[in-house]
C-alpha cells in the first residue's frame, strides 16, 4: 500500500497509531537538527518531523527539497497545546517519521506551491501542472466537478439521455469563425469543429430521443475576453414535445442543485423574467445586473421642450435622450462626470454626457440654462432623482444611447457599492428579436441562430415582410430566451422550428440563398422533412457558471488548461506548427504572407 491515509486525514484520535503518508514536500524547515516537513497532498498538509532517535533516517530527510515526492511512514504524535496550528484541519497532529521513501525528485519550482505566493497568470499557465497543485486550483477543479456532477444527476433524474455528438462536423453557425481540419483522404475538404452541438441535438429530437443531454465541448474562433475562450464547455439539453416553460423548469431545476453542489447556496425558482424590450427600455442592455437599482428613462418629449442644442439636433435627426439619476451623485467632482463617466460611455459611442445637479441651491449644469423650471421638476420626477442626486442624459441613436448608460449603469453599480457580492441574481429575458440587422454587411442576421422559432404572434409578418433594411422584420419576436446572472449571459436558447418551410423562410432572410443552404444545411432540412416534433432547448456555460459561483471574472481560473486572450496555450505552446510532411499529406501549400 503506497499510503493509509491522505495528507488531510488525521485528527487526534489516530494517535499512537502507526501510518503512511504520501505527497509533495513543502515548507521544509531545518531547526537545527529538527526536521520539519509539511507533506502536502490534494486533501491538505500534515506536519512531519524526525525522529532524533535515528541520526541515519535524519540525514538522509536533510536532502530533502521542495516538491519532492515523498512516502513517510511513522507514528501519530499529539503536538502539544503550544504548536496546535488552529489553521490546519490536521493542525492536532505530526507524524515521528521512521522510515521513508523519495518516490521522484524535483527540479527548483518556478514559484511557490502554496496559496500565498502571487504569480503572474502567464506564467501560472505555463507551469500549469504546478499551479494545480496549489489548494485554490484545487478547489475551482473540485466545485467545478461537483457542479457538473450535479447536473447530471437531476438531468438523469428528469430523463434525458447523455448522447455523444461528432467534433469533427460541418460547420454549425453560431456566429464565429470556425475551427477547420484538413481532410487527408479528400484533399481540399475540412471538417468543421462544432460551435455548438446545436444542429445534432436538433437531429436528435428528428430521431425520436426526446430528451437529449451532453456536457459539451464547443469551438468558436473568436475574439477572446475574460469571460471566453476557443473552447469551452456547454451543459447542451433539447427536449420533443415542449415549450419554453418546460426548458425553463429543467433549467431551473439544474441552477438550484448547481448552485448547492457547487457553494453550498440555496437559490429559489422561479427566477423573475423580463422581456428583451422591457430589459432594454429599463436598463439599456439584454443582460441587466438586477443586483441594485438605477434604470433608465426615455425623455425625449420633455427634452423637446428645451433649447439645448445637443438634444435638439439629435431629436431632429430621429434619435433619442434617455437619462438616469445617480443617488448622491451631486457630490460627483465635475471630473467624474465630465471624464470618468464620459470615459466609460465613450468605447459604446457617446459623443458626451449631459448633467445636472440637484442641489440645496436648486438645479446646476451646462444645460439648466436651456430648460424652464417646470422642465427640469419633470425630468426630476421622471427619472425619480431628488436633491443630492444627479440627472445623467446621453442624446444619440437609441442603440448608442442603450449601450452608453447601459455601462454608465454598471460602472455605477461598482463606484456606490450598490452591489452585494454575495447575491446571485437570476433572470430570464424573453422574446428576443428574431433579426437584428447587420450594417457592416448590409443584411439581416439571427439573434439567436438561424435554428430559432419565432413567436407566434409574428409569424404572419415573417412570411409578408420586405427584406430591406427599414423592414418590420426588426420587429418580429422570436421564441428564444438567455438566462442572465448578475449581469452576464449564463445560458440562451430558443424554441426551434420544426416546420421546413419556415427554416426555408428564415435561411432566405438572412440571405442563404437555396444553393448554399443545400450545400451547408441540406441534410438538416431534409431531415426537418421526415416528421420533426416540437422541440426546444438551451445551454449553459459552464465555465461561466463556475467561475461566477466562485466570484471570478476570469474563467480560465476554473479550466485545468486554458487558452491565453491570444488563443494560445503557453504551456503546450499550442497551436504550433507541423512538418512539410504532415502538410503534403493533406494536400496543403503555406504561401508565404505579402
Ligand atoms: P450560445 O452561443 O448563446 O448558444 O452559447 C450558450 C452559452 O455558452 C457560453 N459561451 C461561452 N463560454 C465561454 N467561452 C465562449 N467563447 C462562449 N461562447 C458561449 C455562454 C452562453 O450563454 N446552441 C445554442 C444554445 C441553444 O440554442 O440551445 C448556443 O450555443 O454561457
Ligand atoms: P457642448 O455643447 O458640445 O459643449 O456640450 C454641452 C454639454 O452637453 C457637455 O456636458 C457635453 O458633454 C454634453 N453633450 C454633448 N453631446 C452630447 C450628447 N450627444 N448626449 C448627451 N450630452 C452631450
Amino acid at each position: 500500500m503506497k499510503r493509509t491515509h491522505t495528507c488531510g486525514e488525521l485528527r487526534p484520535e489516530s494517535i499512537g497509531q502507526t501510518v503512511t503518508l504520501a505527497g509533495w514536500a513543502q515548507n521544509i524547515r531545518d531547526h537545527g537538527g529538527v526536521l520539519f516537513i509539511d507533506l502536502r497532498d490534494r486533501y491538505g498538509l500534515t506536519q512531519i518531523n524526525m525522529d532524533m532517535d535515528s541520526p541515519d533516517v535524519l540525514a538522509l530527510m536533510k536532502d530533502v527539497r521542495a516538491e519532492w515526492v515523498l512516502q513517510v511512514t511513522g507514528v501519530v504524535k499529539g503536538r502539544g497545546e503550544e504548536n496546535v496550528n488552529p489553521k490546519l484541519a490536521t493542525g492536532e497532529i505530526e507524524i515521528r517519521v521512521d522510515t521513508f521513501k523519495v518516490f521522484s525528485e524535483s527540479l527548483v519550482v518556478p514559484f511557490e506551491i502554496d496559496e500565498y505566493s502571487k504569480v503572474g497568470e502567464e506564467h501560472r499557465m505555463k507551469y500549469r501542472y504546478l499551479d494545480m497543485r496549489r489548494p485554490q486550483m484545487q478547489k475551482n477543479l473540485a466545485a467545478r466537478h461537483r457542479i457538473t456532477h450535479a447536473i447530471r444527476e437531476v438531468m438523469n433524474a428528469e430523463g434525458f439521455i447523455d448522447i455523444e455528438t461528432p467534433i469533427l462536423a460541418k460547420s454549425t453557425p453560431e456566429g464565429a469563425r470556425d475551427y477547420l481540419v484538413p481532410s487527408r483522404v479528400h484533399h481540399g475538404h475540412y471538417y468543421a469543429l462544432p460551435q455548438s452541438p446545436q444542429i445534432f441535438k436538433q437531429l436528435c429530437m428528428v430521431g425520436g430521443c426526446d430528451r437529449y443531454y451532453q456536457i459539451a465541448r464547443c469551438f468558436r474562433d473568436e475574439d477572446l475576453r475574460a469571460d471566453r475562450q476557443p473552447e469551452f464547455t456547454q451543459l447542451d439539453l433539447e427536449m420533443s414535445f415542449a415549450d419554453q416553460e418546460d426548458v425553463f423548469a429543467v433549467t431551473e431545476k439544474c441552477m438550484v442543485a448547481a448552485f448547492k453542489a457547487g457553494i453550498g447556496k440555496d437559490i429559489t425558482p422561479p427566477f423573475p423574467r423580463m422581456t428583451h424590450a422591457d430589459a432594454m427600455n429599463r436598463f439599456g442592455c439584454d443582460k441587466p445586473d438586477l443586483r441594485f437599482g438605477i434604470e433608465l428613462h426615455e425623455v425625449c418629449d420633455l427634452a423637446a421642450k428645451s433649447e439645448f442644442k445637443v438634444f435638439k439636433t439629435v431629436l431632429e435627426s430621429g434619435g433619442m435622450v434617455k437619462g438616469l439619476a445617480i443617488p448622491g451623485g451631486a457630490e460627483f467632482s465635475r471630473r467624474v462626470m465630465d471624464t470618468e463617466l464620459l470615459d466609460v460611455a465613450k468605447p459604446y459611442g457617446a459623443k458626451g454626457l449631459a448633467w445636472v445637479k440637484i442641489t440645496d441651491e436648486g438645479y446646476a449644469g451646462a444645460p439648466v440654462k436651456f430648460f424652464d423650471q417646470a422642465t427640469l421638476d419633470a425630468l426630476a420626477a421622471r427619472l425619480g432623482a431628488k436633491k443630492g442626486d444627479v440627472m445623467a442624459f446621453v442624446a444619440d441613436k437609441k442603440s448608442v444611447v442603450n449601450a452608453s448608460l447601459a455601462a454608465i449603469r454598471n460602472d455605477l453599480g461598482h463606484r456606490l457599492n450598490l452591489i452585494d457580492n454575495n447575491e446571485f441574481n437570476l433572470v430570464w429575458i424573453t422574446e428576443f428579436p428574431l433579426f437584428e440587422w447587420d450594417a457592416e454587411d448590409n443584411r439581416w442576421a439571427s439573434s439567436h441562430h438561424p435554428f430559432t422559432n419565432v413567436n407566434p404572434e409574428d409569424e404572419k409578418t415573417l412570411f409578408t415582410a420586405e427584406l430591406g433594411a427599414d423592414s418590420e422584420l426588426g420587429n418580429i419576436r422570436s421564441s428564444s430566451y438567455d438566462l442572465v446572472l448578475n449581469g452576464v449571459e449564463l445560458a440562451s436558447g430558443s424554441v426551434r422550428i420544426h416546420d421546413p418551410k419556415m427554416q426555408t423562410r428564415v435561411f432566405e432572410i438572412l440571405g442563404i440563398s437555396g444553393e448554399e443552404a443545400k450545400e451547408r444545411f441540406g441534410f438538416f432540412i431534409d431531415a426537418l422533412k421526415y416528421g420533426t416534433p416540437p422541440h426546444a432547448g438551451i445551454a449553459p456555460g459552464i465555465d461561466r457558471l463556475t467561475a461566477m459561483m466562485l466570484g471570478y471574472d476570469n474563467i480560465r481560473e476554473v479550466i485545468a488548461f486554458p487558452k491565453n486572450t491570444r488563443a494560445i496555450c503557453p504551456m503546450s505552446e499550442a497551436p504550433g506548427t507541423v512538418s512539410p510532411r504532415q502538410l503534403r499529406d493533406l494536400g496543403i501549400r503555406e504561401v508565404e504572407e505579402k
